[in-house]
């Protein structure tokens, strides 16, 4: 096509049946039918899709200041009426200052500091699952990473009130509208979003008087170029992202890698293998080994690529551009499709199959189509948790398989659900102790 079109003359797809549990898929069927970009119309609201590593790089990174994000996470997803404006959703420099405060607590040399809080609370967390006989990975992996979150991020140390912080942003995160019942979700929201506020904001007074040393209490401390402290407001949207975008997807993602090892017993088997390897019996892995296990490193790339936590990224246009041949104006709404980028089969070799070997040399299948792979987004916005929650699901995965032979239980129905996806109804496990001759594999 060399002339433009109207973005009204974008192939208009029709949403189906059952899409919130193939979201990856059906898009990608989309992307082989149409092309990068298509659009859909559901309840009068369009919605541009771009898929693809072309796509993805265009929102990404070559035509970013295009897109805001504000509108996308706020307006689109309605983030802010949940958590307040946080990182995730915030544009412009204001971004950049609050990601430039943040950026050091995140890089990989300060993981060693995580780590052990990490593992304590892994080791803690999945004592006696054994003797449970079975467990869902995907709530118990939702209570070990929602305690890093909070004692890494936040300095909160995990007990009762803890326990309490996670089930209210479980309840916000689990609110759904029901058709004509739009008052009663935005008072329940705002009844949620007071609570949130009534207990985080004495943390925040808290550190004001004695500082501490985990993100939080680098927010607090931090100054913008005029001298400014940020408000509280800001200190709790921040704190609300921090700790729901850093746990809600390394819950899915360490549930789905768990899933697929055990469907993949030969692979299983290699990961156990690696461990041995590698960590000597009754030594706890440092970051240096964590980050040498690259059979681990691989399945968790795996996961993320076929299980993409977040299936899409939505974005607001804030300045006209064209892309393949369309032009599409300021306003509209685009979201860029991450679960259909990865299953593009150009790209992934048979998309479908678990094999994470595609992302080991020589085949390093995401090398060689950069902007391919974007469970964690990409560009100058990439995940700023990417280390963390890599760093944590290894641990996790290390330590359950150090510990225990898990199963799928039997007759349950695995399924994916959700724009944030997850296992609708968990996935529940058989657990048995290793025999000692096992655990030296
Ligand atoms: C498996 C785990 C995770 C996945 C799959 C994931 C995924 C993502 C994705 C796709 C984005 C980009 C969204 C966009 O482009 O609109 C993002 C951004 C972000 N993530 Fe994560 N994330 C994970 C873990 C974490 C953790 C552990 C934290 C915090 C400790 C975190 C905090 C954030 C924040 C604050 C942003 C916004 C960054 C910015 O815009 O500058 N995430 N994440």
């Amino acid at each position: 096509m060399t002339e433009r079109s109207s973005w009204e003359a974008i192939p208009l797809i029709q949403i189906p049946e059952g899409y919130l549990s193939r979201i990856g898929p059906f898009l990608a069927e989309m992307y082989e039918r149409h092309g990068p970009i298509f659009r859909s119309n559901q309840n009068g609201h369009d919605v541009i899709f771009m898929a693809g590593p072309e796509a993805n790089r265009f929102v990404l990174l070559s035509n970013r200041l295009k897109f805001s994000n504000y509108i996308g996470w706020t307006k689109i997803f309605g983030v802010e009426d949940a958590f307040g404006n946080g990182l995730l959703s915030m544009d412009g420099a204001e971004h950049d200052a609050h990601r430039k405060m943040m950026n050091p607590a995140f890089a990989i040399t300060y993981m060693d500091r995580y780590l052990p809080i990490m593992q304590r609370i892994i080791r803690e967390r999945i004592a006696g699952w054994a003797a449970r006989g079975e467990v869902d990975v995907y709530e118990e992996a939702r209570k070990i990473t929602f305690d890093v979150a909070a004692e890494a991020l936040a300095g909160l140390t995990p007990g009762p009130e803890v326990d309490q912080f996670r089930e209210l942003y479980l309840a916000m995160l689990r609110l759904t509208p029901h058709a004509n019942n739009w008052d009663e979700f935005y008072a329940e929201q705002a009844r949620l979003k007071d609570e949130l506020y009534r207990l985080l904001r004495p943390k925040i007074v808290e550190r004001r008087q004695h500082p501490t040393d985990d993100v939080l209490g680098m927010l607090v401390r931090a100054r913008d170029p005029a001298g400014n402290a940020l408000s509280d407001e800001q200190l709790i949207a921040h704190t609300n992202i921090l700790l729901v975008a850093g746990h809600e997807t390394s819950t899915s993602m360490s549930a789905w890698l768990l899933y697929l090892l055990a469907q993949h017993p030969d692979y299983l088997q290699r990961v156990q293998e690696e461990q041995a390897a590698l960590v000597p019996d009754g030594v706890i892995p440092t970051l240096d080994l964590i980050q040498r296990m690259k059979v681990l490193e691989n399945g968790v790339m795996e996961a993320e690529r076929l299980y993409p936590p977040v299936s899409y990224g939505p974005r607001g246009v804030v300045e006209e551009f064209d892309f393949h041949g369309y032009h599409i104006p300021a306003g509209a709404h685009v979201f860029y499709a991450i679960a259909a980028s990865h299953l593009i089969p150009s790209v992934f070799a048979a998309p479908t199959r678990f094999d994470p070997d595609r992302f080991a040399p020589p085949r390093e299948e995401q090398k060689k189509t950069p902007y391919a792979l974007v469970g964690f987004g990409g560009g100058p916005r990439i995940c700023i948790g990417i280390n963390f929650a890599k760093v944590e699901i290894k641990a996790m995965i290390a330590e359950i398989l150090r510990q225990y032979t898990l199963a799928l239980a039997p007759d349950q129905d695995v399924e994916l659900f959700g724009v944030i996806s997850r296992p609708r109804h968990g996935v529940r496990m058989r657990v048995h102790e290793r025999a000692p001759a096992l655990a030296a594999i």
